[in-house]
């Protein structure tokens, strides 16, 4: 199964985030339904390992948090955009989250990615830089979204990829305790 770990996040706040949709050329904007906040990429999982992966997440003990947006940006630079996305505050109870996700992957020995965690809410990857559309994307945001969503658990999602794009399935939700 082809799993990755996420924060779903309230419906309201990612019907503001589909909201920011522009014209930019060789986009694909994540349909709201999708949009979601990434802890870890895990990839193929055999059963057994999901099994074992599934107690060693319900075993993390970490407070809920809010989570407060921060403007958009873009990856990898702004001369060769290829991912658009709203960033969020520096929250470190997300950041302990993150980690606390990471090492328990690791634990079952999954491997991943060397790359630190840079919290981000993918919005669209584009097919083709359009450097000057996406300047004024990042510059003039269309619409201001909710100031904080209020996170109460995070989850164990299936990605399966098709024709129509990659269609996301929760698998497993997990409690985070009350603040
Ligand atoms: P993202 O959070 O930057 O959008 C599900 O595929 C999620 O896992 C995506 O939202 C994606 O990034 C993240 N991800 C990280 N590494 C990935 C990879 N190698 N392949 C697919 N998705 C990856």
């Amino acid at each position: 199964m082809r799993l990755f770990i996420a924060i779903e996040l309230p419906d309201e706040i990612k019907r503001q985030l589909e909201g920011m949709r522009t014209d930019i050329p060789g986009s694909r904007w994540v349909p709201m339904e999708q949009i979601h906040l990434t802890l870890a990429f895990l990839g193929d999982v055999d059963d057994a390992t999901l099994e074992r992966l599934t107690r060693t997440l319900a075993a993390i003990r970490s407070p809920g948090f809010s989570l407060r947006f921060s403007g958009v940006g873009c990856f990898p630079d702004r001369r060769r955009p290829r991912v658009l996305w709203a960033g969020l505050e520096p929250e470190p109870l997300l950041n302990g989250l993150a980690a606390a996700v990471r090492e328990a992957v690791l634990a079952c020995d999954i491997p991943l990615e060397e790359r630190p965690f840079s919290p981000h809410i993918t919005l669209a990857r584009l097919r083709f830089p359009a450097p000057r559309e996406v300047a004024t994307f990042l510059d003039h945001p269309l619409k201001q979204i909710s100031p904080h969503a209020d996170i109460h658990e995070f989850t164990l999602f299936q990605s399966r990829l098709t024709f129509q794009g990659a269609v996301h399935t929760p698998v497993k939700a997990f409690a985070l305790s009350l603040l």
